[in-house]
């Protein structure tokens, strides 16, 4: 799935963008700052943002393309504006939270780590947060839901969903 990038609407964050690189960019190891920067401003770097870094560094953009794919904290795609967290951890894994997940997927259309069209979700498989008391566990945007059960999760996500789209 691909998201187009909007230069125009995204014209003031490309000029601060670019003055940060001219700043950075003769810093020894300067490709995680500016990553981080872009990462930070745009919410995610996709190709059009790493071709900006590239030209502007001389950095191969197969290189730059490298890291982003490497480091879990730099992301392709943007995220949704209701970030959905599966916890995949012993005791919510044990307890059936790939169904769980697997429901999500199924309901969204996503797999982990995408974000829906209409930029509504993204799914993240988690580590333990703690509430093993609970598992299965999810949050949506900060939410905790405990105890799932995959027959519920089309209900918690329409919670979630304008009106134009709930099914
Ligand atoms: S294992 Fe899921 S909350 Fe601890």
């Amino acid at each position: 799935m691909s998201f187009t990038f909007d230069y125009e609407a995204n014209a003031e964050k490309l000029a601060e963008f670019e003055s940060f690189i001219d700043k950075e960019k003769s810093k020894k190891g300067s490709l995680m700052a500016i990553l981080h920067k872009g990462q930070h401003l745009f919410g995610y770097l996709p190709i059009e943002v790493q071709q900006v870094i590239s030209k502007k560094t001389r950095i191969p953009i197969a290189e730059i393309y490298g890291v982003v794919t490497f480091y879990s904290q730099f992301s392709l795609m943007p995220k949704g504006k209701h970030e959905i967290g599966v916890c995949l951890g012993t005791a919510c894994y044990v307890r059936g939270a790939q169904s769980v997940l697997d429901e999500i997927k199924t309901e969204l259309g996503i797999d982990v780590g995408q974000t829906t069209p209409d930029l509504n979700f993204s799914i993240e498989a988690t580590r333990c947060i703690g509430a093993c008391g609970l598992a299965p566990v999810m949050t949506i945007s900060g939410d905790v839901y405990g105890k799932l059960k995959a027959s519920e999760i089309k209900n918690i996500l329409n919670s979630y969903r304008t009106e134009e789209v709930k099914k």
